[in-house]
């Protein structure tokens, strides 16, 4: 099968064996299957953070276990969604029925399943500040289990299904905790002024919510026209002695304080920096309004995009004497 249009990058490969999972009943049927023990295993959402590489010589499980509940406490609301359900379609489910905590979080594309593996994050919000547990399946049991906040264990586009649990759970049930009191984030730069301009002086999450797509919308390309997996790289975590010394060679740095002893750089600036932003190279290149973000011009091989990624993590590291790393998963 060709998973074209199961990848955002839009990367002709093909799989072996493709399974679509719509209930938790199928899923722990299918882990009990001589199929699941026989070969390599890929867990798919919405494919917007992935890079095929190769074809996928193994089974590829797609997600795909709708349904959206609600429980109200006072001015608490846990919201609970499978799996497969769409993120943005959970966003507009809470900002429609005035569940606050996620508007921030609005268009990023994906399943809600996915979004606790990189602990996505965006104007000023992250997935852990709403993470209330998920329900995952250990592949090699079969087991059911739920994890909580601190089990997730997670950081800056990180979580423990990232690390030590790897390939080991395939999460099927997801419950935020969020707020009938809305406590509006407009700490990102662009929001405060994306509202003024709108003469908004006292923003509902409606308001957020139109105002993040639309900053989106200016910036990153839509996958539908143009191939892509949101930002390639993360932004460079590094200790404030290193910051210093590179600080020190360019004033201009893009940088913000993330921690105790530590400071992110902004790797669109770096990357811009070295003269990529809005390269076009074969069919690949970067974004015209984000050098973070990584394109396939309409016919990119997944090597031609990864080649073109290690040309810019060692441009940036001759100049910066930093090393960027991948936030996209490569395969
Ligand atoms: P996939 O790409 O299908 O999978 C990603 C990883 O999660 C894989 O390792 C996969 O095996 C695993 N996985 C998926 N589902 C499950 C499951 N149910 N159980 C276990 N493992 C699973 N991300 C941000 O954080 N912030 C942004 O602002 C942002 N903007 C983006 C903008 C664009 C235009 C694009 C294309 C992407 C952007 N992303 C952003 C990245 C992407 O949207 C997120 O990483 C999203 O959570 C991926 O969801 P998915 O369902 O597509 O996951
Ligand atoms: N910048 C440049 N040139 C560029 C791009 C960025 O100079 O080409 C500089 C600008 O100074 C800008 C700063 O970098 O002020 C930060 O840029 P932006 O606000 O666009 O955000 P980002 O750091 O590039 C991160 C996330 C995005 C998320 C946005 C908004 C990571 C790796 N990326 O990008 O997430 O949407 O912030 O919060 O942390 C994703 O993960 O796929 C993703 C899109």
């Amino acid at each position: 099968i060709s998973l074209k249009p199961y990848n955002t990058f839009s990367i002709p490969v093909s799989a072996h064996y493709f399974a679509e999972i719509f209930t938790p009943s199928a899923l722990e049927e299918l882990l009990e299957s001589k199929l699941i023990k026989e070969q390599p295993l890929l867990i798919l959402g919405g494919g917007s953070n992935l890079l095929f590489t190769k074809d996928f010589n193994g089974l590829v499980i797609k997600i795909s276990i709708p349904g959206i509940s609600a429980n109200v406490q006072g001015d608490d609301v846990i919201v609970t969604a499978g799996a497969g359900v769409v993120w943005n379609d959970f966003v507009n489910y809470c900002v429609q029925n005035g569940f606050a905590g996620v508007e921030n979080l609005s268009l990023i594309p994906g399943t809600v399943g996915a979004s606790p593996i990189q602990n996505i994050g965006a104007y000023g919000v992250e997935l852990k500040d709403v993470f209330a547990s998920c329900s995952a399946y250990e592949i090699a049991t079969g087991k059911r289990r739920e994890f909580n906040h601190e089990e997730a264990r997670f950081g800056y586009r990180d979580s423990i299904f990232k690390n030590e649990l790897k390939g080991q759970y395939i999460i099927a049930e997801v419950s935020f905790r969020l707020s009938r009191v809305a406590r509006i984030n407009t700490q990102y730069g662009a929001i405060q002024e994306e509202l003024t301009k709108r003469g908004i002086d006292l923003p509902t999450i409606a308001d957020v919510s139109a105002v993040v797509a639309h900053i989106r919308v200016s910036k990153l390309p839509d996958p539908s026209t143009i191939g892509n997996a949101g930002s390639f790289f993360k932004n460079p975590v590094i200790e404030e002695k290193a910051f210093k010394e590179v600080h020190e060679k360019f004033p201009e740095l893009v940088h913000y304080p993330a921690g105790k002893g530590k400071v992110k750089l902004a790797a669109g600036w770096l990357i811009e920096q070295c003269g990529f932003k809005g390269k076009v190279v074969g069919q690949t290149g970067t974004w015209k309004n984000q050098a973070l973000v990584l394109v396939n011009h309409g016919q990119a091989t997944g090597q031609e995009v990864y080649s073109f990624s290690e040309n810019i993590i060692d441009t940036v590291a001759a100049r910066f004497g930093v090393r960027l790393e991948r936030e996209v998963n490569i395969l």
